[in-house]
Order: structure tokens, then C-alpha cells, then sequence
């Protein structure tokens, strides 16, 4: 047992080391995060803005030879550049199913995407985030949209959590979700517009999903809805920095990020991990939302983490029954005046 870990150490070290070596013969700096899931050793590179255009297929091909790793993701941060040229003309799309690239059965082809964009109709993109599990990021983000919608918004909602979908449990409908011509039809409630797996594919399907077929559902829930008309577009996203987490910042242009953490010490690193990935593609933190305060732990987060990532807490939250009031409606979840009146000035900013 402890000889395995020892290896498994040795072989994150070794694998590690020559990925960051093959990075730098190429003149390349990034963030290089590694993960091993079913003995599988995988590693994202977030590249540093500035480095150049690349062929990230054919990197990613050369970062994986070079580095002995099952795979490597590499991500570049090309967010905030001028409208790029028209994208080239769609690759011959793989069969539906081999390569795994039509996850949802819409139909839709794989299109080529320079850098991240908001979904066409969708004025503002906003993602709720924490390096940790179950501290409330579907509440903050279902709240949060609700908020907006009473506030006289046109807002969708959209679940990028591809192995454990909210939606369907804090807005439940027996409704399937509709393709349309490879376009997902948001279902709709009360006014809101909510988007989620959870509402297309039983919960076993997506279970053994991994890797490119997560990021694949992911692409194709950001590039595939039509959403209409809409004001604002909240995305729930799963516990951690992972493969739905990296489509999200390859494919959506993010106009500001919510972090959600507990007071719990532990809270700490994963607040560092949120921050530092919507950091590295510049995407505006809003503040973080500090949720289930009132317990052992008190109503606050490390300061000097605070002020060392610039970081507000925008809405502190105590565990009440009302917060996790199931399903979702008026009277349910958070209230988060600040975080609100942040949005709205932003969105008013946008539209000067
Ligand atoms: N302030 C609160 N008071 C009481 N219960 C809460 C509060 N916030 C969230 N909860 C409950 O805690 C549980 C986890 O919340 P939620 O699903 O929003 O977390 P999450 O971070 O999205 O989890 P996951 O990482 O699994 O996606 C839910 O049952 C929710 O109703
Ligand atoms: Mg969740």
C-alpha cells in the first residue's frame, strides 16, 4: 500500500517534471495541474496569455509523448482579445458516438472555436465556482438567478455539473429537454430559463462518463442551447477544477466569476484553487459568497488569503432550513443584495 503511493508519487514527480520541461522548449509558461482518476494520470496546462497561437491538438499530442502521461489538456487563455476572424470551416465530423463527440445525441457537429464566446443572444455570462463539494454553489447559483429574474432580468440558468446535476432537484419537471435542428430548448419556470443533463439523460448514463466525454457534454450544453434573448446567463459548475470546468473557459466568455466557501480552515486551498483558475483567464472575481456560517468555525475566511487574492466576501449565509427549502421557489435559498447590485451595475455598464 505505502510502496504504491511511493510510486504513484514518483510517477506524478517524474511526469510532472518532463511536462514542464517539454513547456519551457517551447518557450511556453503555463499553470500545469495534475490528476489521477482510475490509475489514469492526466494534466491540464492553463497557458499564460501572450503565448502566441498554437496548434493545441498537436501540443497536446507532443505534451503527452514528451511527458509519459495518459493525457494532457492544454487550455491557452486567449480571453479579452479582439473579435477573432471568422472561425475556418468545420473539420469532417467523427461518426456520432466513435470519439465520443455527440454525448447528448443532438446531431450537432463539433464547430471550431477561436477562443471563448457568450452564447448568441446571451449579454452577460457568469459562473459560480468553489474548489470544494457541497457548500452550496447550486444554491448560490439558483438564488442568485432568482434574484436577477425579480429584478426584472431575462436570465437562464445553466448546470454544467455533468456527474451530479442540481437542476432537476431544486427545479423539478418531468419535462425532457428538446433538440431542435443540434440546439438544446431550455425548459422554463416561472420566467427562468434552466439548461441541465439532468433533464435529458437518465442520472446512471452519464455515471461512467470520463474525461473527453465530460468535456464533450460540457461543450455541447455551452454551444449547443438556444437560449434566446437573455440578460444574464448563470452557470452552476461542479466541485473542483476539471474537464466540465476547462470547457467552460475554453468555450464561454465569463464577464465575472462567484466563489462559494464555508468557513471550515480547510476552506482555504480551495478557495486559492477557484480563484487561481478564473485568475489565469481573466475573468473578474465577484466576491466570494461565504455560506453555512454560524457554526463552530465563526462567520469568517482567512483574511490575509483575502487580501492577498483581492477577494470580498459579497453575502454571508447562516445554515437555516429556508436556504435548502426543496424544490426551489420564492422563499427558498439565499439572499444576496450586494452580489446583485454588483451584477446589475455591470450589466448597466455593459449597455453604455
Ligand atoms: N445556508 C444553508 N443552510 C442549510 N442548508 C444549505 C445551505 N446552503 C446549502 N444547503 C444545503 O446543502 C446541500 C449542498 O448544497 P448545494 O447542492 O447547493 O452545494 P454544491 O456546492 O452545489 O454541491 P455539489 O458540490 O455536490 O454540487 C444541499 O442539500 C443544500 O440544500
Ligand atoms: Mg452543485
Amino acid at each position: 500500500m505505502v510502496l504504491s503511493r511511493l510510486k504513484d508519487a514518483a510517477r506524478r514527480g517524474r511526469a510532472e517534471a518532463s511536462l514542464r520541461k517539454a513547456l519551457s522548449e517551447r518557450g511556453l509558461e503555463g499553470a500545469v495541474n495534475l490528476r489521477s482518476l482510475d490509475d489514469r494520470l492526466s494534466a491540464s496546462v492553463l497557458l499564460n496569455a501572450g503565448s502566441g497561437s498554437v496548434d493545441v491538438e498537436s501540443l497536446e499530442a507532443d505534451l503527452t509523448t514528451a511527458s509519459g502521461l495518459d493525457r494532457v489538456v492544454v487550455v491557452t487563455s486567449d480571453h479579452g482579445q479582439p473579435t477573432a476572424p471568422p472561425p475556418p470551416p468545420a473539420p469532417t465530423p467523427k461518426p456520432a458516438g466513435g470519439g465520443h463527440a455527440d454525448p447528448l445525441r443532438l446531431g450537432s457537429r463539433p464547430t471550431e472555436r477561436q477562443g471563448p464566446q457568450r452564447p448568441e443572444g446571451v449579454k452577460h455570462v457568469i459562473a459560480v465556482a468553489s474548489g470544494k463539494g457541497g457548500v452550496g454553489k447550486s444554491t448560490v447559483a439558483a438564488s442568485l438567478a432568482l434574484e436577477l429574474l425579480r429584478a426584472g432580468k431575462k436570465v437562464g440558468l445553466l448546470d454544467l455539473d455533468i456527474h451530479g446535476p442540481s437542476l432537476p432537484v431544486l427545479f423539478p419537471t418531468s419535462e425532457r429537454l428538446r433538440a431542435e435542428d443540434g440546439k438544446i430548448i431550455p425548459t422554463e419556470q416561472a420566467g427562468l430559463k434552466l439548461v441541465s443533463l439532468g433533464y435529458m439523460v437518465d442520472e446512471r448514463t452519464a455515471v461512467a462518463w470520463r474525461g473527453p466525454m465530460v468535456m464533450n457534454a460540457a461543450r455541447q450544453l455551452i454551444d449547443d442551447t438556444a437560449w434566446g434573448e437573455l440578460d444574464v446567463l448563470i452557470v452552476d459548475t461542479p466541485p473542483g477544477t476539471g474537464d466540465a470546468h476547462l470547457s467552460m473557459i475554453q468555450r464561454l466568455k465569463l464577464d465575472g466569476a462567484v466563489l462559494v466557501a464555508t468557513p471550515s480552515p480547510l476552506a482555504t486551498a480551495d478557495v486559492r484553487r477557484g480563484a487561481a483558475l478564473f485568475q489565469k483567464v481573466g475573468t473578474p472575481l465577484l466576491g466570494v459568497v461565504l455560506n453555512m456560517t454560524g457554526g463552530p468555525f465563526g462567520d469568517e475566511l482567512d483574511e490575509a488569503l483575502l487580501n492577498e487574492l483581492e477577494l470580498q466576501i459579497v453575502a454571508r449565509q447562516a445554515l437555516t432550513v429556508e436556504a435548502a427549502t426543496l424544490p426551489f421557489g420564492p422563499d427558498s435559498g439565499l439572499r444576496l443584495p450586494d452580489l446583485v447590485t454588483k451584477i446589475l451595475a455591470d450589466l448597466t455598464a455593459d449597455n453604455g
